[in-house]
């Protein structure tokens, strides 16, 4: 018997084919992502500037579960749970600035630090209050990118990815002066797709689709030219433009605008990079809702001092062809993948993977499988399946 009943169902993939129809449509495949794999990784939460000062907090729903952020007295971003030791009620809503986390249920009080600090009726003559404190949670910067790992085993993020924040501030050296971009239409915005999360990754991670389901981002991009290249747990992808000012998606200023896009991947559920058009940085995270349903979260960036007058309107253009043409032809195409996922008719697909190819090649789609796999087969045994 294989260590993983998953397996058993997966045993015919070889370097041709896709992951099988059932990692994508299996309830016990979803209970063990959220058990397991999301809990294990880096999930990206907000920008630096949510929380500058000391005592502001961010709260935050990860995969089902409520979490907060906080600034302590020595300027250390830490995490927890939001969830109070004593009986479980919630700590902290929405954001703002606390001195002390106090409870509102019975009133039990805890420092920055996490620790209990006041609970009425409980001496620390009776109980060792450091014992007793916030359940933490990993808190990781990465080129003003706040990240969390719920696991507290994970190797820090720069570990976990190793040359990704060189690359980007490789491809954008001022980007620890940007600020979210709260005037662009992808400021914040959250959508569902009836897909799986990991058939909209595999979209992401593969143009071969687009010259055919994207006619706007065909031809404004030197398609054939572009690359995805493959690091051990993510990949990026150099997508140039054709130069061009008037473009069918959007217009482009060649003299101040971004001209190559730059994406990368980061195993397994955020995605981020550099549109072409005005200065920008985006960072999104696909949380699946059900195993047929996700919702992508995305924040956009932007120089905190642009002096560019012409910017925010090209800004404007860009960010609502994005929202309202190229994520709902994403998205269509999505939906239709997962209903065929389900059809009886289909069990798995094909890679067209050519490395002398990059521009439609589909390498990176398959190294994302491969990592998945590899991290189905790490799971530890024991794991319950319904
Ligand atoms: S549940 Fe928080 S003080 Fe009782
Ligand atoms: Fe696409």
């Amino acid at each position: 018997m294989d260590k993983n009943p998953i397996l058993q169902v997966h045993v015919k993939r070889n370097r041709d084919h896709t992951l099988g129809a059932r990692f994508y449509l299996d309830p016990a495949v979803m209970h063990l992502e959220k058990q397991d794999l999301f809990h294990t990784t880096w999930q990206f939460v907000c920008h630096v500037s949510d929380i500058t000062d000391t005592g502001d907090f961010f709260t935050f729903t990860l995969h089902g579960e409520e979490y907060f952020l906080v600034l302590d007295g020595e300027e250390t971003l830490r995490g927890y749970a939001n969830v109070c030791p004593h009986r479980g009620h919630r700590l902290v809503d929405g954001t703002g600035n606390k001195r002390v986390i106090t409870c509102p249920y019975h009133a039990w009080t805890f420092g920055l630090n996490g620790v209990l600090r006041g609970a009425r009726g409980l001496s620390r003559r009776e109980k060792d209050f450091d014992q007793i404190g916030l359940s933490s949670i990993a808190v990781d910067v990465l080129a003003g990118l706040v990240f969390v790992n719920t696991s507290n085993t994970a190797p820090p993020l720069r570990e976990f990815a190793p040359g990704l924040e060189g690359q980007i501030l490789n491809a954008c050296p001022d980007i620890l002066d940007y600020v979210p971009n709260r005037d662009g239409a992808e400021f914040g915005h959250t959508y569902i797709c009836d897909a799986n999360w990991k058939v909209m990754i595999d979209n992401y991670l593969e143009c071969y689709h687009c010259q055919m389901a994207h006619p706007d981002f065909n031809e404004m991009m030197a398609i054939p030219d572009s690359a995805f290249t493959l690091f051990p747990t993510f990949t990026y992808q150099n997508a140039p433009t054709k130069r061009k000012s008037d473009n069918l998606a959007f217009p482009l200023d060649l003299d101040h605008d971004v001209l190559v896009g730059e994406f990368w991947w980061l195993f397994p559920n955020i995605t981020l990079g550099r549109f072409p058009g005005t200065q920008n940085f985006y960072i999104s995270r696909f949380d699946p809702v059900t195993p047929s349903r996700t919702s992508r979260y995305t924040l956009s960036l932007k120089p905190a001092d642009d002096t560019d007058p012409g910017a925010p309107e090209r800004d404007r253009l860009r960010s609502v062809w994005t929202r309202d043409v190229v994520a709902k032809e994403d998205q269509a195409l999505c939906e239709s993948v997962q209903r065929g996922m389900s059809h009886r008719s289909f069990h798995q697909g094909w890679y067209v993977s050519d490395l002398n190819d990059h521009g439609i090649s589909e390498h990176a789609m398959r190294h994302f499988h491969d990592l998945y796999e590899t991290w189905i087969a790490e799971t530890p045994e024991g794991t319950e399946f319904p």
